[in-house]
Formats: C-alpha cells, structure tokens, sequence
C-alpha cells in the first residue's frame, strides 16, 4: 500500500479481506444494470496478479449465464505474469473448468449462474492514457485510486464517458484509521501515512486518501449516475500477517515522512506488534467502493 512497487505477496495477504469488505448492494446494482447482454467487455486498470477478477467475475452472472473477456492492464510484467497460474488456482478449487489460450485463460464456472471468461493480460502504463482501450461494457480497479491525481481522474471520467461504459472502483483507502487498543503514537502515525500517500507516485501527485471521493465527485460531474459504499477492513489478531505487513509498511512511511521521528515511530511499530502477538491489537482501515453507471 505505500511505495510505488506491489509485491505479489502482499497482494496475496489482502485478497481474502478486500473480498469481504466490498460492497454486495453496489454489485447487484452493476449485474442488473448489465442484465441482458450475453458478452461483457470488462477492463481491469491497475489489475496487479488479478484478485478483482476472481472477486468479481463470479458474481457478474445471471440467470441466463454470461461471457466475459476481461483485460487485465498493469504496468507491471512480474505481477500480471503470476495471474494465469494464481487464476488457475482459483479456478480449478471452486471446481471450475479451465482451458489454456495463447495469452492467458478461458474459465467456464457456475456460480450463482453460469458463466464463461477469457482473460488477457497487457502490459500498459496508464499515467498518460487512463483508459487505452476502445470499448468496454465495465470498466474496473481495486485499490488503485491513492495513487492518482484529480487531472488523472478528470481525463478518466472523460473517456469512461465517451465510450459509455459503468465503472465499479473498489477498495480505495480514504485516510481513516482506528486502533483497539490505542497506544502512543497511533495519530500521529496515521497523519503522516497520509501524508504520504499525498506524495509523488506514479501517477504524478498522488490524490492519496481523497482519491475515492474526488473519483465520485469527478464521474458525477461527467454525467454518470453514482452510488457509493464504505467498505473498511475490520482486521483482528487472527489476521497476523497481514496486520504485520500493514503496520511495517506504514511505519516505513511514517518514517520516510518524518525521518527526524524515525525513533519514535520504530518504538510505536514495537508496541503494536507486541500487541499482536499477545492476541490483541484490532485496525480498522476505511476504504470507499464507487459504482458509476451511465443514466439509463
Ligand atoms: C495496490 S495494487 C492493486 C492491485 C490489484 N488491483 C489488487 O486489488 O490486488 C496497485 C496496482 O497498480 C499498478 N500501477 C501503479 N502505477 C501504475 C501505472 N502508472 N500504470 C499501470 N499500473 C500501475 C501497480 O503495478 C499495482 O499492480
């Protein structure tokens, strides 16, 4: 979540907990406003190793089944390489059928209904073109827009516009974070994780916790329609290593931020893991799922 470069691992920690928190009401609202049509084009921005496609194509069905190709867009060649073999693996355990194609996969499954995807993942840097594709029914991201700045998101609600697809972006952090128990150090921590998140990143200067927020109010003022959910982690004791993760990634963002602190923040991050290990420490982290859909 800080720095510019996502590691698989990391991904992995969070995709069962980001799966959770999101926003069901939103997802239905997006599968009637698709009902009808037999192929979906989806475009995933951002798409990392592909956790929002497991999540979501599962649920994009109804009753009469659908076909989804999905391109998977991501600057990054070492992550987008590791979704087939971690879509197979998603795949093959909820006892779906998986196929091998020249580029990535074809999954037929049944869900809640029937449904058939194909993936393509593609390389792609979306800082100058948000949205390099020339048609989509949906366009999609999980927890991508910290990262970018209004001028992104403006040129973003343009072109979702123009090509008239909804989009349903997910899991945006939105700067709130809430201990139990407390222990010294905690504000001061959050403040400047968000200050962090307010830097440079590869996006340019990065929107950071207000990404979600600008996102809606930037999409409504394109002309879509909106909907929008808080969709926080509530992590506990058993969720250890991601809670160590998290807790070492904002220390290291804090520190980076305040190097004069660094002290500090060290002897905070102790007291937290401490915590942890006791079978204590609790964290809420506020996210904000936005659904825009096209007035109808
Ligand atoms: C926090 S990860 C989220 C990945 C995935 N959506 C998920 O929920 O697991 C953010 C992703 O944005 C990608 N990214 C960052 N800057 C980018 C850029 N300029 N163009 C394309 N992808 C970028 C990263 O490589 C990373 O995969």
């Amino acid at each position: 979540m800080v720095g510019d470069a996502f590691e698989a691992n990391w991904l992995d920690l969070r995709e069962p907990v980001d799966s959770e928190s999101r926003a069901r009401p939103l997802e239905r609202l997006l599968t009637q406003h698709l009902r009808g049509r037999e192929r979906l084009e989806i475009t995933d921005l951002g798409a990392g190793t592909g956790s929002n496609l497991r999540h979501l194509a599962p649920r994009l069905t109804d009753s009469r089944g659908v076909q989804q190709h999905w391109t998977l867009l991501d600057a990054d060649t070492a992550l987008l390489s590791d979704v087939p073999a971690r879509t197979r693996s998603w795949a093959q355990a909820r006892g779906y059928t998986v196929v091998d194609q020249n580029e990535g996969l074809e999954i037929t499954g049944r869900a809640e209904a029937p449904f058939t995807l194909d993936i393509a993942p593609r390389q792609a840097n979306l800082q100058a073109d948000p949205l390099p594709v020339a048609r989509a029914d949906l366009v999609t991201a999980s927890a991508l827009l910290d990262l970018v700045s209004r001028d992104w998101l403006q040129a973003f609600a343009q072109r979702l516009w123009e090509i008239g697809a909804a989009a349903l972006i997910a899991l945006s952090y939105d700067g709130h974070i809430a201990w139990q128990p407390q222990v010294a150090g905690d504000e001061e921590v959050m403040r400047l994780v968000n200050q962090h998140q307010r830097g440079e990143k590869t996006f340019g200067t990065a929107l950071g916790p207000d990404g979600g927020a600008v996102a809606a109010a930037e999409l409504e003022a394109a002309g879509f329609e909106l909907e929008t959910a808080q969709t926080p982690w509530r992590l506990g004791p058993s969720d250890q290593a991601l809670q160590q993760h998290l807790h070492a990634g904002w220390a290291a963002a804090a520190s980076e931020t305040a190097p004069h602190r660094a002290e500090a923040i060290r002897a905070w991050l102790e007291r937290r893991i401490d915590l942890l290990e006791s079978g204590q420490g609790q964290v809420t982290v506020g996210h904000l799922d936005v659904l825009a859909l096209p007035p109808g």
